[in-house]
Formats: structure tokens, C-alpha cells, sequence
């Protein structure tokens, strides 16, 4: 193939890659490349159909990461499901649309990153966003939201699904939340998240589609003469000019899947890596960039001595419970009843044990994942990360919701997902070999602390007490997940866990593979989003968000692409 050669790089046309491409390529005198290993779904019924949570998954465009064996979360290996496609993730994910606690990405600024706390990015939530508002019908069953907190004019249409269940399960779920302390929250995407609410989807109303990042912010723009996207093709690694003095990237070695034959991809500014969290510290690996250690073992020169790429992964994980409905009544249409209690809605009265329980195991936590990276983060820094969160899920005046609670009643049983949002568990991922495209050795340890066990295993009791609760009690049957003849009413923690290991999922919310910190506590990128040590390498996607956020994840990481775009603008 012939060498070609842009001014910016980015590898990965996935969800925030293809914000980074969009608003680059607005500037004529830019030329854009976007690298991207899937090809276009436009047409792909397993994506476009705003029901279909699922069918993506285990096709071509799944790449279907596995874990190493989790030998605190059952011994057994979990599926880390993500979109091979232009538009990345966004293709097969359950478009749902929250965004984060306030406080929550303030501590990103606590943590030492000037310039990212809720206030600045706020702005950018809304720049991404064109919210459709709701149906007459949608709005009778509960579907509300705050005007201020929404954008109308951005590329990403957000809206309510017109499939959605208007029945009066609402009314019902709202009376028994609230009897359980739970209100309702008018708007979830306004910086407080606690509360029960009927969120909003990624989803196209009129054309009633699901709104991914290709839909969203590349297919309109994609005639633009200065922006190239390569589908079908794999970057395999950076390549660097030998005669800068710092580090400086000058194009990415790429292959496309017919051919044999890797070629390079110039790059005359920049290199963006928006490979996805479980792939771009891969590809600063194999490009020199990480930890010495394990670039050697594969004949890797380093690049850039960087020992924390790949380290602080963190996830959660997933369970579900179901219950049949009194009488066989029927439910149809999507439901989106999602809850997010706070540790004291789902400890009640011993909130104040747990949360000194947990303070007091902090430096033991952070002692175990320090060791588990082979001290590669260090407890010290740990320690001082878990107070901050632990002072989020357990704050008397203002705490995060620790839990997403999603019921979907449907056919003659309501299943219920959910998941504890805030392990203290960390792992990481690493390379297993100099070759491209090799699997990697991905390691979230699910429930290496009692923290990350109690809290699931809390939420599935809270989940109980919902189905016991009036109004809704009436409205239900037996309970069939696990059922009490599996887990008994007053099942012990070792019960509820011997059953958890066995049916629990990764939540497919993996971040802080190249997490934005300073330096010295361990961070792989700095406040502009540079790869410390390189002149001109940018990490963009879900890999740099220090901590994970309560709310899904995508609207956040729109969010930290637009105000990366802005930033890399800002040097131009
Ligand atoms: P993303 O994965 O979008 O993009 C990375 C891109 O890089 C991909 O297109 C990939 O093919 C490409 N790539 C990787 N390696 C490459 C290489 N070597 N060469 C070339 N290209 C390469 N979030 C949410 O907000 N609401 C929800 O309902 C859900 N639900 C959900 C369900 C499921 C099943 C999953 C898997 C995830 C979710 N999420 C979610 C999470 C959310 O979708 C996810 O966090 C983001 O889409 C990730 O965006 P990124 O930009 O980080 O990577």
C-alpha cells in the first residue's frame, strides 16, 4: 500500500474516537485519519434495533475478551463483551443514557487532575446531547426530566424509546420505592443520581434506531475531504521519530484484514489512542510504552518506562434475580425502571458499622491490590484513592448511590439486573506477546475484597425487600432467581456467595487502564490526556477515567472527548 500521512492519528473509531474525529476534522487545515479494526454497521439489524440488547452479542463485531481465571470470583472465566465496529461499544450496548454522581467526578480534580470536576464538564455532557423529550403517554408513566440539565443541540439524540412499557408498573414501582426510602428522582442526568427514575436511551425516536457513535458523529460528517477512516484495518503499534529528544510518535503500523501486509499510517502531530479500555494500554505496550518488566519478556525495547499501564483496571459485576407475576399477568414493551439506592437505602441500620468496617480494612485493601500488581501501585496511593471513595458511597450528607437496580417486567416474570457500582477491587491487563492482535492477560479481579462481596450480595437482598414491599408485592408471584429453595430468606453470606460465583457476569464497565492522575500516584496520562514521557501521544476513551462512575458510562466518556477535542484544539 502507498504511505499516507495525516496530522492526527487516531486508532479506534469507537464511541469517544469518533468524537475526536468529528471535531478535529471541523477544522479544514486539519487532516484526520481514524484506524479502526471493525467495519460499518450501519445496516446491521443486531445494532440498529432498538430491542435487541443482545443479539451483537458473540457475532464478528463482539470481540469477546476473556478474563484470566477469576479465582476470587468463582474460579471460572468471564466474557468482557466490546464493539468491533464504527461506532466501537456504542453498537452493542444497552443504550442506556446516565451520567455520573457530581461529586464523583470532582474527585477526579481531588486526585490531583486541575481542570476536570463536574462543573467543567458539565457543559460538555450538554454539548454532546440532543435530548427528544418524551411522549405524552411516556409522560404519564413517569417519564420526566429538567430541561437545564439536557442538551438540545448537539450530534447525539437521546430520548425515550417508543417501545417503552406505559403502563402503570410506574405508579406501583414509585409507591414501593419510596416506601423503601427511594424517591423519585426527576432528572438522573443532573448531577445527583440517587433515586428511582425511568432513564433515557442512546436511541434515534423518529427513526426509531439505536443512536451509536457512528450514527451519532461520524456518518453526517463522513464526506468531510480531510477526515479518512481505515475500516478492516488492526494497528498493531506506534512508531516513533528516533530523533526526537522526547518521545515523539510518527505514525501507527497498521494491517488491513485482507492483507498480509503491514503498512504505516503517518502521523505528523499526533497519535490518539481510542482503542477502548482493553486495548489501548495494549497498544502503548507493544509500542515500548509500559512497564519494563514485561516489555522485556517480549523482546519489547522500552520506549517510555511507565510501570502503571494496564494496572487500576477496575469493573464491576452483574447479577439477576426474577420473580413470576401473580396470576400470569403480562408485560410487554421496554422498561427502563432503574433505581439507585445509597448504602444506607440498602444497610438501613447498619450503615454505620459497615462504613466503619470498611474504613478500617482500608489499608488492608489497598495492601492486597497493591500486591496483586506486584506492588507495581503502590499502597500508599491505594490507600489515599479508597478514602475518597470510601468518603463517596459513605458521606451522612451527600453520598453516591452505590447500586443500579433495573427491573424489567415482561411476558409473566419481571427480571431484575444489578449491580453494586463501587468494588474497591482492581486488577490489570497486559500483554501475553510481541504479536498484534495476540489475547491479552485481562484480570479485573471480581471480588478479591469483602467490600466487593458484601455490597453485591446487599443489593440482592435489598432486592428482596423490593419484591416483599406493597405496592408491588401484590403485583408478584414466586420468586424463580435464585428462588428460595437455592438461597433461603436468611441465607448466609457464604450461601448467597456460593450461588453469586456461579451466575455472576462482568458489567462490562472496565476503566482506568491509562488512568489520568499525576505521575507520582501512578497516573499514564496527565490532565491533557498525554501519555507522561511522550511529546505527542494521547490516550482518549474509557481507559483514562481514574475512578469508575455510577452511571453508565458512555455519556461521560462523550463528554471527556468533546473537552478533549477542545484541548487539543487549544495547542494547535
Ligand atoms: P469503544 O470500545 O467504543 O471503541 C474502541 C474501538 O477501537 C472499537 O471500535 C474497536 O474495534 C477499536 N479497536 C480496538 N483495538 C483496535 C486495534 N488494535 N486496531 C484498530 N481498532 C481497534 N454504556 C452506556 O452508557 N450505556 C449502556 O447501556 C451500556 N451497556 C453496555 C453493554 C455492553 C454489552 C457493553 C459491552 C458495554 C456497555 N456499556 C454501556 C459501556 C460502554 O458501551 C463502553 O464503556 C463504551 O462504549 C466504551 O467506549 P470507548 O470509546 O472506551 O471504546
Amino acid at each position: 500500500a502507498t504511505p499516507v500521512s495525516y496530522d492526527y492519528v487516531i486508532v479506534g473509531a469507537g464511541t469517544s474516537g469518533l468524537v475526536i474525529a468529528n471535531r478535529l476534522s471541523e477544522l479544514s487545515n486539519v487532516t484526520v485519519a481514524v484506524i479502526e479494526a471493525g467495519d460499518s454497521v450501519y445496516n446491521n439489524v443486531n445494532v440498529s434495533s432498538t430491542t435487541g440488547y443482545g443479539l451483537a452479542f458473540g457475532t464478528e463485531i463482539d470481540w469477546a475478551y476473556q478474563t484470566t481465571n477469576q479465582s476470587f470470583g468463582g474460579d471460572v472465566v468471564q466474557t468482557m463483551r466490546a464493539g468491533k465496529a464504527i461506532g466501537g461499544t456504542s453498537t452493542i450496548n444497552g443504550m442506556a443514557y446516565t451520567r455520573a454522581e457530581d461529586i464523583q467526578i470532582d474527585a477526579w480534580e481531588a486526585l490531583g487532575n486541575a481542570g476536570w470536576s463536574w462543573e467543567v464538564l458539565f457543559p460538555y455532557y450538554k454539548k454532546s446531547q440532543q435530548l427528544q423529550v418524551p411522549t405524552e403517554a411516556q409522560a404519564a408513566a413517569g417519564v420526566t426530566y429538567d430541561a437545564a440539565d439536557n442538551g438540545f443541540n448537539g450530534p447525539l439524540k437521546v430520548g425515550w424509546n417508543p417501545a417503552l412499557n406505559v403502563g402503570d408498573v410506574h405508579t406501583v414501582l414509585n409507591e414501593t420505592y419510596a416506601a423503601l426510602g427511594v424517591q423519585w428522582n426527576e432528572d438522573v442526568n443532573s448531577g445527583r443520581m440517587v433515586g428511582y427514575n425511568r432513564y433515557p436511551s442512546h436511541i434515534d425516536v423518529a427513526l426509531n434506531v439505536r443512536e451509536d457513535a457512528g450514527r451519532a458523529y461520524y456518518y453526517p460528517i463522513a464526506n468531510r475531504t480531510n477526515l479518512h477512516l481505515y475500516p478492516n484495518t488492526l494497528a498493531h503499534r506506534m512508531t516513533w521519530d528516533t530523533t526526537a529528544q522526547i518521545p515523539t510518535a510518527n505514525g501507527v503500523v497498521v494491517q488491513a484484514v485482507n492483507s498480509t501486509t503491514p503498512y504505516t499510517i503517518s502521523a505528523n502531530k499526533e497519535v490518539i489512542l481510542s482503542a477502548g479500555a482493553l486495548a489501548s494500554p495494549l497498544l502503548l505496550e507493544l509500542s515500548g510504552v509500559g512497564n519494563p518488566a514485561i516489555l522485556s519478556k517480549y523482546n519489547i525495547s522500552t520506549v517510555v518506562d511507565l510501570p502503571t499501564v494496564g494496572e487500576n483496571l477496575q469493573d464491576q459485576t452483574n447479577t439477576g434475580l426474577a420473580i413470576d407475576t401473580a396470576d400470569n399477568t403480562s408485560y410487554s414493551g421496554t422498561s427502563d425502571y432503574v433505581a439507585y439506592p445509597t448504602a444506607a437505602d440498602i444497610f438501613g441500620s447498619e450503615i454505620t458499622n459497615i462504613s466503619a468496617t470498611v474504613l478500617a480494612a482500608l489499608p488492608s485493601y489497598a495492601a492486597t491490590v497493591a500486591a496483586a500488581s506486584g506492588n507495581v501501585t503502590k499502597a500508599s496511593d491505594l490507600l489515599s484513592f479508597f478514602k475518597i471513595q470510601h468518603e463517596l458511597i459513605f458521606s451522612t450528607t451527600h453520598p453516591v448511590p452505590i447500586a443500579e437496580v433495573l427491573l424489567t417486567p415482561s411476558g409473566t416474570a419481571v427480571d431484575c439486573e444489578y449491580w453494586a457500582l463501587l468494588p474497591f477491587a482492581r486488577g490489570n491487563i497486559h500483554i501475553t506477546s510481541a504479536t498484534p492482535g495476540v489475547p491479552a492477560a485481562i484480570n479485573p479481579n471480581y471480588y478479591m475484597l469483602d467490600w466487593d462481596v458484601t455490597g453485591q450480595i446487599q443489593v440482592a437482598k435489598f432486592i428482596r425487600e423490593i419484591f416483599a414491599t406493597a405496592p408491588f408485592a401484590g403485583l408478584l408471584g414466586t420468586e424463580t432467581k435464585p428462588g428460595f429453595d437455592v438461597v433461603p430468606q436468611n441465607a448466609t453470606t457464604a450461601q448467597w456467595q456460593a450461588w453469586n460465583n456461579g451466575v455472576y457476569r462482568s458489567n462490562f464497565h472496565p476503566v482506568a487502564t491509562a488512568a489520568m492522575m499525576p505521575k507520582e500516584v501512578g497516573g499514564v496520562v496527565d490532565t491533557s490526556l498525554k501519555v507522561y514521557g511522550t511529546a505527542n501521544v494521547r490516550v482518549i476513551d474509557a481507559s483514562v477515567l481514574p475512578f469508575q462512575v455510577c452511571g453508565h458510562l458512555v455519556s461521560t466518556l462523550y463528554a471527556v472527548a468533546e473537552r478533549a477535542a477542545d484541548l487539543i484544539k487549544s495547542e494547535m
